[in-house]
């Protein structure tokens, strides 16, 4: 008898040893963090071989296309601005002449954006290019364009509806609604713009503009949980909300993942500008509900809408289960929450602790090689993993230029090594 349980109490210890064994070797080999040495090394050696791969200053490195090619767009590309920002914060990191020149010249390529009134992206196309630019080097050139490129942006304002236009007329998934005045989560991003304008000109219309928007987001766009809807559409003369829906999100009634990142990252920011603890509530209850969503992986990293296939969401648009075997994350949206959270965490001094834990937590993961790509591969882009729009079928798992903007600035964040611009 004493023999059998010692005999028993040896195989167990056998395999609990043998397991701990396996998991560390796992951890160590899949999941182990780089430093930011040589995670920027990986962004230097990638975007010096996209620079020598991207000569036409007229095409800005997007995505990949299906044989993992890089994939450029044109200048009315919300995305352009990217590039350009990615090449700054290179620059700011390593300080290296050519960084420089490129960002510049890729920056200076965008100058005609300035007057597109065409949709409300002129924040990511103009902030994260010249936004940068002006910061590192103080160019008035520079500052005039980014007033004029707000000028531009307020005029798809509308009192009556407290909001700037996001896109013009378009039809919603289920062909049943017609967006006249559609707004989305995202246009948050573009109010970093305005409140710059402001401090500049000192003409307080930017700054008031923006507030309004911010406003109407919070009542319309956040649910009671902090979750959000993507998409409302306006009726443009009265003012009411016609419709809540969604156009990259799984359902109207899911909370799209990258919907989410976008109100973390721009509530934080209108609180830094603003002060107003209404924008702070609205960035903690989102992050909390992304951070404590049951249905977020373990390793951080969202999948592409919080309610893929769950029950009481059901998607208007040709859904097809089977269409992969698993169910694809989104690293933008990780790139995106991570840099907020070290703002936030920033602003909330003591109190932003877990925030910080979380990004911090967020970028090891990102710097893995689940995540981060070898050298040569990926169409030269940094992050693997992104998907732009499921729904389309556009962009799914595949590298996004956004993704790494918002990966390098959480880099830079955590390390001080750029500067979070101040009211
Ligand atoms: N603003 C577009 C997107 O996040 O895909």
């Amino acid at each position: 008898m004493q023999l059998k349980k010692t005999l028993y109490r040896t195989i167990v210890l056998f395999v609990l040893i043998t397991f701990s064994f396996a998991f560390v070797f796992i951890e160590n080999t899949d999941n182990k963090a780089k430093p930011i040495k040589e995670v920027m090394e990986v962004a230097k050696q990638q975007y010096s071989q996209m620079l020598k791969h991207s000569s036409e200053l007229k095409n800005y490195p997007r995505t990949t296309d299906k044989n993992g090619n890089t994939k450029y767009v044109s200048i009315d590309d919300w995305t352009g601005g990217f590039w350009p920002g990615n090449l700054w914060y290179l620059y700011e990191y390593t300080q290296d002449a050519n960084f420089k020149k490129e960002a510049l010249r890729w920056t200076e390529s965008l100058e005609s954006n300035q007057f597109n009134k065409s949709h409300h992206d002129l924040g990511f196309m103009m902030y994260c290019s010249y936004g940068n630019a002006y910061r590192i080097t103080q160019n008035k050139k520079y500052k005039d364009i980014l007033i004029q490129s707000a000028k531009s942006l307020i005029s798809r304002f509308n009192p009556t509806v407290g909001s700037i236009k996001s896109w013009d007329y378009r039809a919603s998934w289920d062909g049943k609604t017609v967006w006249y005045y559609p707004v989305i989560m995202d246009n948050l991003m573009n109010l970093e713009l305005l409140f710059f304008a402001t401090k500049e000109t000192g003409d307080p219309i930017y700054r008031n503009v923006a507030i309004k928007h911010a406003e109407a987001t919070l009542k319309n766009h956040v649910r009671k949980d902090y979750s959000s809807y993507h998409v409302v559409n306006y009726d443009s003369v009265t003012g009411k909300v016609l419709n809540r829906q969604t156009c990259q999100g799984y359902a109207d009634n899911s909370t799209w993942a990258r919907g989410q990142a976008w109100g973390i990252y721009g509530f934080t920011m209108i609180y830094r500008e603003t002060q107003d603890v209404r924008f702070l509530e609205a960035a903690k209850g989102m992050a909390n509900f992304y951070i404590n969503h049951p249905n977020l992986p373990s390793d951080k990293i969202p999948y592409w809408d919080f309610n893929v296939n769950q029950k009481g969401f059901t998607p208007d648009w040709k859904y097809n289960p089977n269409l992969f075997s698993y169910i694809p994350r989104d690293v933008s949206s990780a790139a995106i929450v991570s840099s907020a959270l070290f703002e936030l965490s920033e602003q909330l001094g003591i109190n932003g602790k877990e925030y910080k834990d979380f990004a911090l937590s967020t970028i090891n993961t990102l710097s893995s090689s689940a995540y981060l790509a070898d050298t040569g591969t990926n169409g030269y882009f940094i992050l693997k993993h992104s998907v732009g729009s499921f729904p389309h079928g556009n962009e799914i798992d595949v590298p996004l230029v956004y993704a790494d903007y918002y990966f390098l600035e959480a880099l830079l964040r955590n390390n001080q090594l750029t500067k979070i611009s101040a009211p």
